[in-house]
């Protein structure tokens, strides 16, 4: 691995790792469209109206979501060094094998996430179901290295999935194509009969996924090294998906296009009305890290998820919990805030559509129908001004408190007035603002029209 010679974006790409982070990130980042993202078709014309149908139905509650909890747990979480210790330390399988023997999570952990995820206005739950340490958190007929034959003694998944019904979220599984502990994993890329072994594991254990816990909404490939699509013979993986739950969507990360993109600790919108969603950790870690303390703040945290809404897509936001099962103390804090926040707010989140409004300093958009939700996160003070706004205002309010805003408009400038000095909301204040038609924001004709007649 010659790390010096390339840049850190660079490495983790080679990796297929997701781990290059930022604290704090908005719109920066280095995790890129995902790992495995390949080139998107699907939404593209290229698809028969049947299709499109099939997955605008399929996809429906997932559109109007825009917020989901991602939840990474395994063996990594007894080390608290991130998920991909086992691989970034070099330690070997008969080493980390060892590690689950310490892996006895607390009874019905889940149900305290699932508890959270609603709290936080979170509308659905993504589990690592098995990461790239190969430990899976279900029964399985395909290997005794499971928790339900280890010291745990139990069906993890089936805790989880029971815990996230209970709360009325809709239920996903992450699954991580690649495998550091199978002995075919590897050698799979240049041993015909190894492949074929571990495409019958791989695909077996997403068959038991797909019919031993009922409905299941969401499944979510990951890292598809070292195999291309047709290795993993995704077509038929998919294909198979889809018999046992008709009405789930996938992910693009077994080297297919799915039904949508998966950006990484950044926000990138797709192109072309395609689906996407931002996975992000709440520190730099995706499982449990005791000394990272890179936090990211409730307000930032409500940011992204405005700046995702803005463009189309969703927010799925990580937690990693403890061995035991229990919520690292800063993310129940940070969620509780941010649930807080959604209590007030989360209608002009939910179900808001792709909206034309460029950028601002202290401000961003979401928008559904012909009402623009104007999410000042700097607050100004009496005035809030944009430049650009080219639609007719009819009227407007502070949303949270329902209270009338005076505004003035002119061709180049609106002017909402009468505000308080100080921010009546924490940590962003929303302003409803309904138009005569589509609100549209261009900040560039300010610059093309504005009267400039002393010079
Ligand atoms: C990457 C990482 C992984 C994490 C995932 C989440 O692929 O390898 O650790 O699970 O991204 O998107």
């Amino acid at each position: 691995m010659q790390r010096t010679e390339m840049s850190r974006r660079d490495y983790f790409k080679l990796l297929g790792a997701g781990a290059c982070v930022t604290a704090s990130a908005i719109s920066v980042g280095c995790g890129g469209k995902g790992p495995e993202a390949p080139t998107p078709e699907a939404g593209t014309t290229q698809e028969s109206a049947e299709v499109k149908a099939d997955r605008a139905r399929r996809m429906k509650w997932w559109h109007e979501a825009k917020f989901g909890m991602f939840v990474h747990w395994g063996l990594y979480s007894v080390l608290g060094r991130h998920e991909w210790a086992m691989e970034l330390e070099g330690i070997p399988v008969a080493e980390y094998e060892q590690l689950a023997k310490q892996f006895v999570p607390k009874p019905n952990a889940a149900r305290a996430w699932a508890r959270l995820a609603k709290q936080t206005g979170m509308k659905y739950m993504v589990m690592t179901t098995k990461h790239h340490e190969g430990f899976c958190l279900f029964d399985t007929k395909y290997t005794s290295y499971c928790a339900p034959k280890q010291a745990c003694g139990r069906d993890l998944v089936r805790e989880y999935v029971d815990a996230v019904r209970a709360e009325g979220l809709r239920v996903g599984f992450y699954h991580s194509l690649m495998d550091w502990h199978h002995p075919d994993a590897a050698r799979c890329a240049t041993d015909e009969t190894a492949r074929q072994r571990y495409i019958e594991y791989l695909h077996g254990q997403i068959r038991e996924l797909c019919t031993n816990y009922g409905k299941i909404d969401v499944l979510w490939y990951d890292v598809a090294w070292p195999l291309d699509a047709k290795g993993w013979e995704s077509e038929k993986m998919n294909k198979m998906v889809f018999e046992l739950q008709p009405d789930i969507i996938v992910n693009n990360r077994n080297l297919l296009p799915g039904d949508f993109s998966t950006p990484e600790q950044e926000i990138t919108p797709e192109e072309g009305g395609r689906a996407w969603e931002t996975c992000m950790t709440m520190n730099d870690s995706w499982g449990y890290h005791r000394a990272d303390d890179a936090w990211k703040t409730p307000k930032t945290i409500v940011r992204n998820l405005i700046s995702c809404a803005r463009d189309g897509g969703n927010y799925l936001l990580n937690i990693g919990p403890k061995p035991d099962g229990s919520i690292p103390e800063e993310s129940v804090r940070t969620l509780s805030t941010v649930g807080k926040w959604m209590e007030k707010n989360g209608a002009a989140i939910y179900g808001t559509e792709r909206c034309r409004a460029s950028w601002h300093t202290y401000l961003n958009y979401t928008r559904k129908g012909n009402t623009l939700f104007v999410h000042v996160h700097f607050w100004p003070g009496a005035t809030v001004a944009i430049g650009g706004f080219q639609t007719k205002v009819k009227s407007a309010r502070l949303f949270a408190s329902g209270q009338k805003v005076n505004f003035e408009q002119t061709d180049i400038q609106t002017k909402f007035t009468g505000l308080p000095e100080k921010a009546p909301d924490d940590p962003v204040t929303v302003l409803a603002v309904e138009c005569e038609a589509e609100p549209v924001i261009d900040s560039l004709l300010v610059r093309k029209n504005r009267k400039r007649e002393q010079v």
